[in-house]
């Protein structure tokens, strides 16, 4: 079996999270919830998520029994479990007797047992024990037919500032300085505030993290903390790879909430490598007071394009609520049809798999109101089951159609993790207005609203394929990133970048002698200073005849060599350029100067797509809110339409599509009522 491809039975997941650890001592709930599994037209469970507990209840004496007749239990129906490794959460016992495992906070502050997600990355003792229960369920369950794949941990992150931890600190630093603390003093800019390292035992992590001064400290903290966790992760599936060769491994990755933006916590393009399938948790705020349906529609899909380009593959959704959550600070129900919506929309964008948090709703401590499959009162006629059944039928309707099917792009978006810590950690501009995860969504939005696919790809990733490529914010970038980017315009690309990029190197140093050349070369420009705004600060720009709003920050700059197409309409800078272009070998570059309104981004990108002759994945008209993204395989293409809005909407079709559902051919006139998806096929155009 391919071991990206765990989908081979060409059967979406429909599933999740299933704890039945919590309910052992009620024999009927565990019958039971393999009736309703069945009932919900669920086939997949991740078990043993946190269940270290029941799996090891005193050091060295294991208890697999619960865990046989759970299996059983799913096989029983045809389903396959995703078994987890439990060491997101440790037994008392082993806190107790080997305090080390316990994690210690920037304040040097050692963690009491209790909670999750906190034990010590460098533990060798937490390591060996891992390794030990990872190495009993690879022995005990890899063999098992109904295996599908494992579940390593439980969305790694947060940071552990104990000795050991110390220790591999400076074992990391060492490396990456070839031993030379002048090389370190020099990216660290030691002398600054008398910061100069005369010998390593003097270095310790920052503390607490956000008020260092060191920024090249900093930054390196933040590439260890994602080290550490990557290599804890590797020692953790040591002994699967060694017996399990052919079962695929993934772990939980997340967004940063609640602004469900990019997680930061660690760096993923690096952890991508290490896994067989990226798979992540997905928690959009629905129905929430402060952004439309479709903002928050195209920030999810952003998300989910984002996991799919990690690895250029279809990626799963590990857990979803199919209701409401129990950790924003509204816990919003989904209205009726949004569950089905939202499910499809994963589907559409590269997802083989929905999956929630949790099948049953526990019955005590913090996430006892967690939406579940299952409510309390373990009935299957309630409003959020049936809607679960509902979509699972759906789901085996079309598993044919959409598993293991791809996104193909024109377009992409970079977003580089390192530059956003380094952003995050810059002192100047605006210190509440960065966001640049948010800035990035933005510009994404504009081709969501016109259905035109979009990878995000990392600074990493091969761009030479791409159209169109959109670099906003790459504050931090090293000369080779320049390089490549002017590159990629020479051989016929087409680039957009903004304001704050380009402003510091990999050390987060910031360049001297003016902007990096390859640059100014590409965009014929010279940046001269960055004007910050206060929130009643006022300025506009005309571009094509209309007038937009300006926010928070705008470039001065100098046109050598661009177009100008838009002005600054006042202040000392009033009619120096805000927006240029430049025509360049066999591409164009352009530069937009200052942060403005979306109206702006939308009718920027609108011309560009117009220009550059970009196409949907279907020929229809276009409304605000209705979403139309495509997966394809073998010549076919599987097209989701997603009405994202309270409103009925018809769409003009321009061309003639198979109805998925129906089996009919439909053209002309498409109603959608409110959060309505329609599934049609039709053959790719050569
Ligand atoms: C995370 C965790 C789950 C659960 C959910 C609740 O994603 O992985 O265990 O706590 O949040 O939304
Ligand atoms: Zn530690």
């Amino acid at each position: 079996m391919d071991k990206r491809r765990v989908t081979d039975e060409k059967r979406l997941l429909h599933g999740g999270d299933y704890n039945p650890d919590q309910w052992l001592t009620y024999p009927d709930i565990l019958e039971e919830d393999v009736k309703l599994m069945k009932l919900a037209h669920t086939n997949t469970f991740s078990v043993g998520i946190f269940a270290w507990a029941a799996l090891e209840p005193e050091e060295g004496r294991y208890a697999f029994d619960w865990l046989d007749k759970v299996i059983e239990g799913i096989d029983s129906i045809g389903g396959r479990f995703i078994l987890a490794t439990p060491s997101g959460a440790r037994p008392a016992w082993m806190s107790k007797a080997h305090p080390e495992v316990l994690r210690t906070d920037a304040y040097r502050r050692k963690h009491l047992h209790g909670a999750r997600h906190n034990h010590c990355f460098s533990s060798p003792y937490y390591r060996e024990k891992t390794q030990e229960m990872n190495r009993k369920l690879a022995e005990r369950y890899g063999n098992h037919p109904a295996l599908l794949m494992w579940h390593i941990s439980n969305e790694y992150g947060g940071e552990c500032h104990c000795d050991l931890c110390q220790e591999n600190f400076r074992t990391f630093l060492k490396n990456k300085y070839d031993n030379d603390l002048d090389k370190l003093n020099h990216s660290w800019w030691g002398p600054f505030w008398s910061h100069t390292i005369t010998d390593w035992e003097q270095i310790e992590s920052p503390s607490p993290i956000g008020e260092s001064a060191v920024h090249g400290m900093n930054l390196d903290w933040r590439r260890f903390v994602s080290h550490q966790t990557i290599d804890f992760y590797k020692s953790e599936i040591e002994p699967l790879r060694e017996l399990t060769p052919s079962i695929p491994i993934t772990t939980n990755f997340m967004s940063d909430n609640p602004e469900f933006v990019p997680f930061t916590g660690l760096d993923y393009s690096e952890f991508a490598k290490e896994v067989d399938v990226i798979s992540w948790d997905a928690y959009p705020a629905w129905h929430n007071d402060w952004e439309d349906t479709a903002t928050t529609a195209s920030r999810t899909a952003f998300l989910n394009d984002h996991f799919y380009t990690m690895k250029n593959q279809p990626f799963l959704l590990m857990e979803s609520t199919p209701s409401a959550v129990n950790w924003h600070d509204v816990n919003k129900a989904k209205r009726p049809g949004m569950h089905y919506l939202s499910s499809m929309q994963m589907l559409a964008h590269g997802s083989d798999s929905i999956l929630y948090f949790q099948w049953r709703k526990s019955r005590g401590s913090s996430e006892k109101f967690h939406g579940a499959v299952v409510d309390h009162d373990r009935s299957s006629e309630n409003r959020v089951f049936k809607e679960v059944a509902q979509l699972g039928q759906a789901m085996e309707e079309v598993s044919e159609k959409v598993t293991g099917y791809r996104r193909v792009a024109d377009v992409a978006i970079l977003y580089d993790v390192e530059s956003d810590w380094a952003l995050k950690d810059a002192q100047g501009f605006g210190l509440k207005t960065k966001h640049y995860g948010e800035t990035l969504q933005k510009h994404y939005q504009s081709f969501w609203d016109k259905n035109i696919a979009v990878d995000i790809v990392t600074k990493e990733q091969d761009i030479s394929a791409y159209k169109l490529l959109i670099v906003p914010m790459l504050y931090m970038m090293s000369e080779e990133t320049a390089i490549t980017l002017q590159t990629f315009v020479k051989n016929g690309g087409t680039l957009v970048s903004t304001y704050l990029t380009g402003l510091v190197d990999e050390s987060d140093l910031t360049h001297m002698g003016g902007w990096l050349k390859p640059l100014r070369e590409t965009f014929g420009i010279e940046p001269l200073e960055t004007d910050t705004f206060y929130p009643s600060d006022k300025n506009t720009m005309v571009y094509k005849g209309f007038e937009y709003e300006i926010k928070d920050y705008a470039t001065i700059m100098e046109a050598k060599g661009a177009n100008v197409l838009g002005q600054y309409e006042s202040d000392f800078y009033e009619g120096t350029p805000a927006l240029t272009e430049h025509a360049y070998y066999e591409g164009k570059a352009y530069y937009i100067g200052a942060r403005l309104e979306q109206r702006f981004h939308d009718a920027f990108y609108e011309e560009l797509i117009k220009k550059m002759d970009l196409k949907p994945a279907l020929a229809a008209s276009h409304k605000r809110g209705v979403s139309i993204q495509s997966r394809e395989a073998n010549g076919m293409q599987t097209i989701f339409i997603m009405n994202f809005t309270e409103k009925t909407q018809t769409l003009t079709l321009h061309e003639r599509v198979l109805d998925s559902q129906s089996g009919e051919y439909i053209e002309g006139d498409l109603k959608l009522k409110p959060y309505d998806v329609r599934i049609v096929e039709k053959s790719k155009e050569a």
